[in-house]
């Protein structure tokens, strides 16, 4: 038995795994959602499965696993959704990582200079987590188009495997200090206070953003085709190298010509795909589909 933190009030026993059922545990996790556990986060797997083991009346991991993949189907796709939420990491920021942005401001503004007007540039943040990536390149945008002097259209679709998480990028409600990091020229754009504690995104990018459920181990049921941009960071560090190549494979076919696909640094490497170039940007893992 180990002892582990289980919420704010108690500290409680919780029952430590044996080899075995971490195996089992790992392996339902990766074939559902990807995602590969360490060893080293055993103790996490344990606590996660214990707080919801513990809100549904359960006392050991084996009927757990039973429920989740044995009985009537409705009732174990809601418990999963239940728990996958808690088992994957949500961690995210506005303008996370500075350099990909950076490409993506000189990409949209090159959009803007060279498409005829009435274009649309059509967008997807792939395991977007609760909104913030969607909606900083929602401002990106806005911002360059607002510059030209064409009308030109753009649309964003953020997609992510956790059903709680995209209802609160939904809502666009975010704390004081998460949008502290944004640059206060576009927070007094695009945010206004809701109260003391809370700022929401403005509808004029609300209206541009859209959330949808989507298992990236299912890219084959999604329905964006022709992206201008794919914005994928922080998901395919989970994944085994042959998984993250085959998702890119899958996404770069999405791309439409003269598309870009911007990954997190260093997240795939020896890739490569027939109609892609790689696209020399400093610090920055990006490819484009050649026109
Ligand atoms: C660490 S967050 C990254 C958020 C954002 N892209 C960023 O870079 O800040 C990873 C997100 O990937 C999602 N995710 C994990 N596995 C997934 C899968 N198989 N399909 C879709 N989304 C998944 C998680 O729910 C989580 O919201």
């Amino acid at each position: 038995m180990g002892f582990a933190v289980t919420d704010r009030w108690s500290i409680k026993n919780t029952p430590s795994m044996n080899a075995e059922q971490f195996q089992l545990w790992q392996a339902l996790l990766e074939e559902r959602t990807g995602m590969t556990l360490a060893p080293e986060r055993k103790p996490f797997l344990e606590t996660s499965l214990n707080i919801r083991m513990r809100e549904l009346g359960l006392e050991d991991y084996d009927t757990y696993y039973q429920q989740l993949v044995v009985g009537a189907t409705e009732a174990r796709a809601m418990e999963w959704s239940i728990l996958v939420d808690r088992l994957t990491v949500q961690e995210t920021s506005f303008f996370r990582h500075p350099g990909s942005f950076a490409l993506v401001e000189d990409y949209v503004s090159q959009f803007a200079r060279e498409r005829a007007a009435g274009t649309s540039l059509n967008v997807w943040s792939v395991g977007c987590s609760t909104g913030e990536e969607a909606y900083s390149l929602a401002m990106l945008i806005h911002e360059r188009f607002a510059e030209s002097d064409k009308q030109l259209f753009y649309g964003i679709t953020g997609t992510d495997i956790s059903l709680p998480t995209l209802s609160k990028a939904r809502r666009g409600l975010f704390g004081r200090r998460r949008v502290e990091q944004v640059d206060p020229l576009l927070r007094e754009a695009y945010f206004q206070p809701t109260d003391a504690h809370t700022l929401q995104v403005n509808a004029v990018l609300r209206e541009r953003v859209c959330f949808a459920h989507l298992n990236v181990l299912n890219l084959d049921q999604a329905p964006m085709d022709d992206m201008d941009l794919i914005f994928c960071q922080n998901m395919l560090i989970y994944f085994r190298r042959w998984r993250k190549r085959q998702i890119v494979t899958r996404l770069a076919d999405r791309l439409a010509p003269g598309g870009l696909l911007v990954l997190g640094p260093g997240e795939v490497t020896d890739w490569h795909h027939p109609e892609l170039e790689r696209v020399s940007f400093p610090d920055t893992l990006a490819f484009r589909r050649r026109v």
